[in-house]
């Protein structure tokens, strides 16, 4: 079996529902020859939460697959505001991110937020894409490896190797993420996901090799290929450069036909 090439696009508090939908259909008719040509990839959108039935929809014939943003690890209860598995379940989501750097920085999650939220999501047989990265400060005080090997033990605490296909890691270096956001260097990318793949190789030996490992954070249709030929690069998760689906569709396809891994 061919090796899974994942683009993804997480589009944040942007695009009201049809403006979602609109956007979908779009990406789907333009990426459409591609995805025929290329089975080996997965392309992945997370819409609004507000956008997420009408969004599943409209995908429903289409290997584009829909995630959601965020989830609480309650099945139900007194928690306003939160938003259960039970009810992305009841939609027909299968793929929920947890732990993007917006939650962590802005609305306080921690790592140990973040296990729950795995573990939670596992039970109810959800693909989980785990988020990590350091900030500017870890970067500076030269801890990014050690920031990095403690979010994904955290994250991944208690996860068992049987559940191991069903989780995605994303890299993204916060000071590298949104509009000012710095690129960071491929080698250093590379050098990160390195570290990433060595804590899992600890964690669960040989089968945690199989995890994928995207790299996000100021990726554009000018840096994509040189992030994806690092050996270590499993995929690309897009914020800004992804929000267009023509522009989208053309950094896919210009990585496909660069590829020389
Ligand atoms: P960006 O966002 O590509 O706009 O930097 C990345 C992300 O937040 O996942």
């Amino acid at each position: 079996m061919l090796k899974k090439i994942y683009f993804g696009s997480n589009l944040k508090m942007y695009k009201t529902t049809s403006e979602t939908v609109d956007y979908l259909t779009r990406l789907e008719k333009n990426t459409e020859e591609l995805r025929k040509t290329h089975p080996e990839i997965e392309l992945f959108i997370l819409p609004s939460y507000t956008a997420l039935e009408a969004s599943k929809k409209c995908m429903e014939s289409s290997n584009i697959q829909i995630g959601a943003q965020n989830m609480c690890w309650e099945t139900e209860g007194q928690f306003t505001g939160e938003i259960s598995p039970k009810m992305l379940k009841s939609m027909g989501i299968q793929l929920v991110m947890v732990g993007h750097s917006e939650r962590r920085q802005i609305f306080g999650e921690s790592s140990f937020d973040e296990n729950k939220k795995i573990i939670s999501a596992l039970k109810h047989e959800f693909s989980c894409l785990l988020c990590v990265g350091e900030t500017a400060e870890d970067k500076e005080y030269k801890i990014s490896d050690e920031v990095l090997r403690t979010q994904i033990k955290i994250g991944l605490h208690n996860v068992k190797t049987e559940q191991l296909s069903k989780i995605w890691i994303a890299y993204e270096p916060v000071w590298s993420i949104g509009t000012n956001g710095i690129p960071a260097s491929k080698e250093y990318v590379q050098e990160r996901h390195h570290v990433i793949k060595q804590t899992l190789y600890e964690m669960y030996g040989k089968k945690g090799e199989k995890i994928p490992i995207l790299y996000g954070g100021s990726v554009n249709k000018k840096n994509a290929c040189e992030y994806m030929n690092q050996p270590s690069i499993d995929g690309l998760y897009i914020g800004r450069a992804a929000w267009n689906p023509v522009d989208f569709s053309e950094l896919i396809n210009d990585v496909m036909n660069n590829l020389i891994k």
